[in-house]
């Protein structure tokens, strides 16, 4: 009988796994690295390779101009609409192109004008630096007409749902958040939060970055009006993937995209000298999209459909339970802290283990152990699930080679500072 937390009952857990095969469907050059941060780039589509082929070799290379009349420029919405699958939303509430960071700005500057006479934007200091970044900007530009309220999270692990509540009045034009926070991996309720802003009179935009494609989100069911997010995490974009935005479908027309060009113009190959707006989502694009990166988001997309959320949900419940219990048993002894909420359905799809020497743990497992997680400061290590390709033995290897580091202190030889990319 294998005890719940050897090596033996990975294996028996990763046996009953029915995603387990989905693995098979990525590009795993190298089967003995412990791969932990899908939640910061997702690994390769094995469908992807082909497709980036058939993009350089025939779309680009033998089709030339004549592919954006095969699907090119209509890109931006046909992954959009997958997308929205992902989240609840509707097929043309969802579009893809830009940053997450410009998408966000473009979204914040047309609620901030659409939201005219309110005085506020109400967020977290849980929220990822560059949204905070965004909305100094879109501050800036407004003329700072605008002060930003940034509430304390009381504890840098939950967010402070109460002092939202309480802090919403009819001063504030936009509420806007990371639905899963990117350092604790805490999951703020939606339908509550968004209820509450409108209670107000304020529009709700949720960073979905570290939710899509691993935490279900029903952005209709709570009639939230803004979102944009990441696809190059859970979704398996690609490095620099572009992001999506999603606009709820009244406000469509309603808002205005502040960065106004070519793309989102009415009847664009007209090269008429006045910008007038298309109609629907797509008249916040702007520029000439990446068609290459964005082209290559699909099939990862693909791929979580046919998977299931539920069942991805379920399975990363599973494994982030699962390391949660080898921390207690094995981590907690040597001075790791749950940097995590406890509560399951309050926790994204990574879980974030502290520790004094963090930065030098993380550097001693990526070069000595061949496990492969991310460092955020001050002293948290985040391990992320990535449901479609993570395996249970791949989490009980992270976590014994944590253990490893830290008894035999390999991290003493390691500096205090960090790599630009940790
Ligand atoms: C929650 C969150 N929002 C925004 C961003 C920034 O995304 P981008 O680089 O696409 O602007 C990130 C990047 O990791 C993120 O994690």
């Amino acid at each position: 009988m294998s005890r719940q937390t050897d090596l033996a009952y990975a294996a028996e857990l990763d046996a009953h796994d029915p995603l387990a095969h989905f693995r098979e469907r990525f590009v795993i050059t190298d089967p003995d690295l412990i791969y932990m941060d899908g939640n910061s780039l997702g690994r390769l589509p094995q469908a992807t390779v082909t497709l980036a082929e058939d993009l350089i070799q025939h779309q680009w290379g033998e089709c030339l101009i004549r592919n954006w009349n095969e699907g090119w420029f209509t890109a931006p919405e046909r992954v959009g609409a997958k997308i929205a699958h992902l989240i609840g939303a509707e097929p043309d509430e969802v579009i893809v192109a830009d940053s997450t960071s410009v998408n966000l700005f473009k979204l914040v500057v047309a609620a901030l004008r659409f939201q005219h006479g309110r005085s506020c934007i109400l967020t977290d200091n849980l929220n990822f630096p560059s949204d905070l970044y965004i909305l100094q900007g879109a501050i800036d530009l407004l003329d700072k007409q605008h002060r930003l309220d940034i509430l304390p999270s009381p504890d840098g692990i939950h967010g402070p749902e109460t002092e939202i509540h309480n802090r919403l009045d009819n001063q504030v034009a936009l509420l806007t958040l990371s639905h899963t926070v990117y350092k604790s991996g805490y999951i703020y309720d939606m339908p509550a939060i968004t209820a509450s802003a409108h209670a107000a009179g304020a529009l709700m935009l949720w960073d979905l970055s570290h939710s899509v494609g691993s935490v279900p989100v029903d952005l209709h069911a709570a009639q939230v009006d803004l979102a944009v997010g990441c696809t190059y995490k859970y979704l398996n974009g690609g490095p620099g993937a572009p992001a999506f935005l999603y606009i709820r479908r009244d406000l469509q027309d309603v808002l205005r995209n502040p960065i106004a060009g070519w793309m989102g113009q009415r009847d664009l190959f007209n090269f008429e000298l006045e910008y007038r707006p298309t109609t629907g989502l797509r008249h916040f694009l702007t520029g000439t999209f990446p068609v290459v990166s964005l082209s290559l988001i699909e099939l990862g997309v693909d791929l979580l459909l046919e998977a299931g959320l539920d069942n991805l949900r379920a399975k990363s419940q599973r494994q982030s339970e699962y390391l949660i219990n080898l921390w207690e048993e094995f981590l907690e002894p040597l001075g790791f802290t749950l940097n995590t909420p406890r509560e399951a359905d309050r926790r994204g799809s990574h879980v974030s283990l502290g520790h004094t020497e963090g930065l030098r743990i993380d550097q001693a497992l990526i070069h000595e152990m061949n496990v492969l997680p991310d460092f955020r400061p001050p002293d948290t290590i985040r391990l992320g699930i990535a449901p479609i390709y993570t395996s249970f033995r791949d989490i009980h290897t992270a976590v014994m080679s944590m253990q490893k580091v830290v008894i035999d202190r390999l991290y003493e030889k390691y500096p205090r500072q960090a790599p630009v990319v940790t």
